[in-house]
C-alpha cells in the first residue's frame, strides 16, 4: 500500500515543478548564469522599462528593485547578465537561527520561481559593534551565500555596504567576515554627506577623495580589492541655501542624523536627467569644485531662494572609474539605472551614453 502513495507524491511534486513555468521563448534562458566576468558592471533597476535602454554590452548584473519583470530576466539571461533579488529584513528579526532560516528558505524558494541568479542584501540599518545583531548579520550573509549557492548553482550572493566601513550611520558592521562570506560587496560611493560634522555647507554627494579613502579603509579590514565593486550616483543633491555667500558657499538647515549636526537630508535627491535639464538654464551653468573633484550649478528657485545642485557626470565619474582599475577592484555599478534620460532626442542620447561609457575605466 505503500507504493501508490509515494508514487502519488512524486507525482504531486513533478505538478508542483511544472507550475512553475518559463516565461521565455527559449527555455534555456530560464536557466541560472554560470561563471565570471572579468570586470562586474552592477546594475540597479527600480522599474519601468528604462532597462531596454541599458548598455547591455557591459551589463553583467542587474538587482531588483522594482517589481519583477519576466521581461527584463529573460533579456537579461539573453545577454549573459545576472538578475537578483533584493533582500531586506529588519535584523532584530533574523537574530534566532529559525527565523533567518525561515527568511532564507523564502528568498531561495522566490529566487528559484522566478528563475533569479542570486540576491543583493541590502540592510543599511543602525547595528552595534559585538551586539547580537551584529553576530547574527554575518550568519545571515553566510548562510543566505550557502543556501543560494547550493540550490542555484552559480548564484551571486552580495551585500550593500556604505561609502565607509568606519560606522557610518551608526552602520558598525563586521565588514571583513561579511565580505569574506559573500560573493562581492557593492560599496556605496554616495550619500557621503550624510553625516557632516563640520561647516554645515553643501558638499558633493560623492567627493573623490573621501570616496577614495573608503576603499582604504576597507582594504586595511583585509577586504581583497576583487571584492568590492563601486557604486557610483547617477543623481545629485539640491540644496536649498540659507545662506549664500559671496564666495558661493551655501550654508543648509541643520538637519541632524545619527548624532551628526546636519546632513545631506537637508537637500533633495534629484536625477542626472533632471539636472541635465535645469543646468543650463541655472544662474551659473556647470562649475567644477576642484578639491572635491565635483561638479556643481546655482539656481534661483521661483520663490527667489538660491539653490546649490552637486551632483556627478561624465568627467568625476570617470576619475572614479580610473581607481577602479588602479586599485584592481571588481568592478563598478550605480544607484541606479533608471535615473538617466533615455529619450529620444540627441542630447539626452549623447549625455545618456556618455555616462555610461563613463564607467569602463580607460
Ligand atoms: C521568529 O519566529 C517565530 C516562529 O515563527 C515567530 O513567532 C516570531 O515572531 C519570530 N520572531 C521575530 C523577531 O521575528
Ligand atoms: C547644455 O550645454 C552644454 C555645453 O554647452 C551642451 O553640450 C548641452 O547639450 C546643453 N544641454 C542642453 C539640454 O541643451
Ligand atoms: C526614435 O525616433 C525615431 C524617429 O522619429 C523613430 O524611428 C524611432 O523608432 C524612435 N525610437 C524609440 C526608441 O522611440
Amino acid at each position: 500500500m505503500m507504493l501508490p502513495l509515494l508514487l502519488l507524491a512524486t507525482q504531486v511534486a513533478a505538478l508542483l515543478a511544472q507550475d512553475v513555468v518559463c516565461p521565455c521563448d527559449k527555455p534555456e534562458l530560464c536557466k541560472p548564469i554560470q561563471g565570471e566576468k572579468d570586470f562586474e558592471v552592477y546594475v540597479f533597476d527600480v522599474g519601468g522599462k528604462s532597462w531596454k535602454s541599458y548598455d547591455w554590452s557591459m551589463v553583467t548584473t542587474v538587482a531588483m528593485f522594482g517589481p519583477y519583470d519576466p521581461e527584463l530576466m529573460c533579456y537579461a539571461h539573453s545577454k549573459g547578465a545576472r538578475f537578483v533579488l533584493k533582500g531586506d529584513v529588519p535584523v532584530s528579526e533574523i537574530v534566532h537561527r529559525d527565523n533567518r532560516t525561515a527568511w532564507i528558505t523564502e528568498k531561495v524558494q522566490l529566487a528559484k520561481k522566478l528563475f533569479m541568479d542570486g540576491i543583493n542584501i541590502d540592510i543599511e540599518q543602525p547595528v552595534e559593534a559585538l551586539s547580537r545583531e551584529y553576530f547574527a548579520l554575518n550568519d545571515l550573509v553566510k548562510e543566505t551565500a550557502e543556501a543560494f549557492h547550493k540550490e542555484i548553482p552559480g548564484s551571486q550572493v552580495s551585500f550593500d555596504v556604505a561609502w565607509s566601513p568606519t560606522c557610518i550611520d551608526k552602520r558598525c558592521y563586521d565588514y571583513h567576515a561579511i565580505a569574506a562570506a559573500s560573493d562581492l560587496i557593492f560599496v556605496m560611493s554616495y550619500d557621503e554627506q550624510s553625516q557632516i560634522w563640520g561647516e554645515c555647507i553643501a558638499k558633493a554627494n560623492a567627493p573623490f577623495f573621501k570616496t577614495m579613502s573608503g576603499y582604504a579603509e576597507y582594504m586595511l579590514l583585509d577586504i581583497h580589492p576583487k571584492k568590492m565593486v563601486m557604486g557610483v550616483p547617477w543623481y545629485g543633491y539640491d540644496y536649498p541655501c540659507e545662506k549664500f555667500s559671496e564666495r558661493g558657499v551655501c550654508t543648509i538647515p541643520k538637519v541632524p542624523y545619527e548624532g551628526a549636526p546636519c546632513s545631506d537630508a537637508a537637500g533633495r535627491q534629484i536625477p542626472y536627467s533632471t539636472m541635465m535639464k535645469q543646468v543650463n538654464g541655472s544662474l551659473t551653468g556647470s562649475l567644477w569644485d576642484e578639491a572635491q573633484h565635483a561638479p556643481y550649478y546655482n539656481y534661483q528657485a521661483s520663490n527667489g531662494d538660491i539653490h546649490q545642485v552637486w551632483y556627478d557626470d561624465p568627467r568625476s565619474i570617470s576619475l572614479k572609474a580610473e581607481y577602479v582599475k588602479k586599485l584592481g577592484l571588481r568592478g563598478i555599478g550605480m544607484w541606479n539605472g533608471d535615473l538617466l534620460d533615455y529619450s529620444n532626442n540627441t542630447i539626452a542620447e549623447q549625455q545618456t551614453q556618455a555616462m555610461w561609457e563613463a564607467l569602463i575605466p580607460k
